[in-house]
């Protein structure tokens, strides 16, 4: 008798909406995807749901720059994640945002019921503020020389060099990375939640299995150091839910972001009349809940998350499950490298069935980093899924297509043999449902390697050729073609397009993994169509080389600029060079360098400000020629505006340069 159906509810971790999606998220979005696909396969009630995460300072500041409102920054990018989401077969149920109205609403309610239950409590911290940019700064926006080992430029609270935490007021020469200035430290009350009180709990919740042995481990010796309460509230100026009963509090973005899991659900329910939010949430739910994340944001899911939720009066997750991150090549990805990958950028080059397949090659239910190497990636794709997966069906196919009608034979020629295909499936299965997706195709590629075995033993070429043995072709093949569809269910979460082609040649509708059992006899098949081809390394390469030029054109320290040598006739010609004539100059109040220069550039005056104070005085600029940059952006600077900027030659030494005599202002300079 069939079990009855599980019902699970699945997540992947909202992504930031701030930036491309690259193929460091993707291990886990696939690795979910994969997961997902599995269960659905295996006839359980499965829901994916996601979201963008649209709050926090990043995404403020960012919309900011680009001069547009946070709402449609988050907006622009929930479209582009979806796309590229969708490019690579990943199949939400749902995908929304955690700025929604769902997600206002759940999380005031949850704050509320913490609230009630005396699980907040008000305290008064001193944060460094950045008095020019007029807000508090997260650490991350501060750099500073390390209080351990001296090592200049180092994070807020964290040292690259030595390793060392700490906390931002021990930083020495404070700076911050908004505005260049030294922060003051300034009182603020903040609202905390009490984490301490849930210490029994959560040991008892990851104690029944809740995350994997690993994490456990690391849990356990947070649990040592001691739970500290969690500060979830932040000054204004902030992009995020206000605070009730405040005026200018903020919910910290990361108390509102895993609530988006609940928003995402309960706006799904909203679509679909056989999903109920409560059942799915109550505390006594038997729903299975299940969040995919890396290994960065364990502590938010396993230790805040959980005790928000049994705080709040809602069901906790049933596991978390947390992967590595990603390295290219056996480095973190790069911008220089071209291994700064985006997803958009390897649609552009390669077949995204072959990241998903390289990447469940590599899966296992660990928190090891896992390698994308490229010459491997290569010759893996190209050995498994070219030289042995289609193989079998390309061997078979033409013969049933040409000789046979398209029709498969009435019985298979070694039962035994399919039987073996068809047990070695509950393997598989367990391999996938516990999520050793390596494991898995390392036992489907050996089944295989057994099926290209038996098309070598049979020759259905050779048994072709003479009219006693040509009948026997139809029963091979028919064979081959059968073990063939097999694999191919076990393969359709990782290779779901190919196996959706592959159900239109055998002409099956979609699978389910029980649908193994049957063989297909006596039916009439499709012709066959190339299921993939061999990828050569050039394309490869030429994606290599479009992620160096992305990452070029992306903002990105000038260091990692330094190896392009040249820039093209075309990048010099952007730069609009004139002839001018100084009208006037003036010193610039306050400003010790300045000189405020007014410019006749041959189309009508421009005011320019120059740090040229030190060797030109006002009077003997008058009447001078200089040279302008014409379409520089006017920039905004603490003295006023500067339309464009002189050219002069000289580091500390200035030499303002010239044309020749009977230039005209306005002629362009090359
Ligand atoms: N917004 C938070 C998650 C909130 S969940 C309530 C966040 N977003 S993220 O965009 O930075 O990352 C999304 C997921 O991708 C995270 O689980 C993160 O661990 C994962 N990865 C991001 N870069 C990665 C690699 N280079 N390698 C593997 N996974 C990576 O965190
Ligand atoms: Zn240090």
């Amino acid at each position: 008798m069939a079990k009855k159906p599980r019902k699970l509810l699945v997540t992947s971790a909202l992504p930031y909406a701030n930036g491309p999606i690259h193929i460091g998220h993707l291990v886990e979005y696939l690795q979910t995807d994969i997961w997902v696909r599995f269960q659905k396969l295996k006839g359980n009630n499965c829901t994916y749901i996601c979201a963008s995460d649209a709050h926090g300072t990043p995404i403020m500041l960012r919309a900011r720059k680009e001069g547009i409102s946070p709402e449609e920054l988050v907006e622009r990018y929930r479209i582009e994640h979806q796309q590229d989401f969708s490019g690579f077969h990943i199949a939400f149920d749902n995908y929304h945002s955690t700025h929604s109205e769902e997600n206002h609403e759940l999380v005031e309610q949850i704050y509320n019921n913490l609230v009630k239950k005396d699980l907040i409590e008000r305290r008064t911290i001193q944060q460094a503020y950045d008095e020019e940019a007029g807000m508090f700064l997260p650490d991350r926006f501060l750099r500073g020389t390390c209080p351990r080992c001296n090592a200049q430029d180092q994070y807020g609270d964290n040292c690259e060099v030595c390793g060392a935490t700490y906390s931002t007021s021990e930083l020495k020469d404070p700076q911050s990375i908004l505005s260049d200035t030294t922060p003051v430290q300034r009182d603020s009350e903040h609202l905390f939640f009490k984490l301490q009180n849930f210490a029994p709990m959560l040991q008892e919740w990851i104690s029944g299995g809740a995350v994997d042995d690993g994490i456990a481990r690391k849990l356990n010796e947070w649990f040592e150091a001691g739970l500290q309460d969690w500060d979830i509230s932040r000054d204004a100026p902030y992009f995020g839910f206000r605070i009730p009963g405040t005026d200018d509090k903020y919910f910290y973005v990361w108390l509102d972001a895993p609530v988006g899991y609940l928003a995402s659900f309960k706006n799904l329910c909203k679509k679909r009349s056989d999903l109920n939010f409560d059942e799915y949430f109550s505390v006594d739910s038997s729903v299975e809940l299940y969040h995919f994340i890396g290994k960065d944001i364990v502590y938010f899911h396993a230790l805040f998350w959980p005790s928000v939720l049994e705080g709040a009066g809602y069901r906790k997750p049933t596991s978390v499950f947390t992967h590595g991150f990603l390295t290219v090549n056996g480095q973190k990805m790069s911008k220089s490298r071209g291994t700064f990958i985006a997803a958009k950028t390897w649609l552009e080059h390669l077949d995204p069935e072959c990241l998903r397949y390289y990447y469940a090659v590599k899966l296992g239910a660990n928190i090891e980093d896992i390698d994308l190497n490229l010459e491997d990636f290569t010759a893996k794709i190209n050995s498994d899924l070219v030289g042995k997966l289609v193989n079998i069906a390309s061997r078979c196919a033409g013969f049933i297509t040409r000789n046979f009608d398209g029709q498969l034979a009435e019985e298979l020629e070694q039962p035994a043999l399919y039987s073996l295909f068809v047990t070695t499936g509950d393997t598989i299965a367990r391999h996938y449902e516990q999520r050793e997706y390596s494991r898995a195709m390392r036992e489907i590629m050996q089944l295989a390697d057994r099926a290209n075995q038996y098309i070598d033993e049979r020759k259905p070429w050779v048994l072709a050729k003479d009219k006693k043995t040509a009948s026997d072709v139809q029963a091979v093949c028919t064979q081959g073609l059968n073990l063939f569809r097999v694999l191919m269910i076990y393969l359709s979460p990782v290779l779901p397009a190919m196996a959706y082609k592959v159900a239109e040649f055998l002409d099956t509708g979609t699978e389910q993994w029980q649908s193994r059992s049957e063989p297909l006899l006596n039916k009439r098949i499709n012709p066959f169509k190339p299921l993939m081809t061999r990828i050569d390394s050039a394309s490869v390469e030429k994606m290599i080389e479009a992620s160096k030029k992305a990452g070029q054109a992306s903002t990105q320290p000038v260091k990692e600029k330094q190896d392009d040598k040249y820039i093209s006739i075309d990048d010099f010609l952007k730069i609009d060079l004139r002839v001018a004539t100084v009208i006037s100059a003036a010193a610039v109040e306050g400003a010790d360098k300045l000189l405020q220069v007014i410019l006749d550039d041959g189309s009508g005056q421009r005011t320019v400000l120059a740090g040229i104070k030190s060797a030109y005085s006002a009077d003997e600029l008058t009447g001078r020629q200089v040279i302008v940059v014409a379409n520089l952006k006017p920039r905004k600077m603490r003295f006023g505006t500067s339309e464009g900027m002189i050219l002069a030659a000289g580091d500390d030494e200035i030499f303002l340069i010239s044309p020749d005599n009977g230039a005209e202002p306005g002629m362009r300079v090359r």
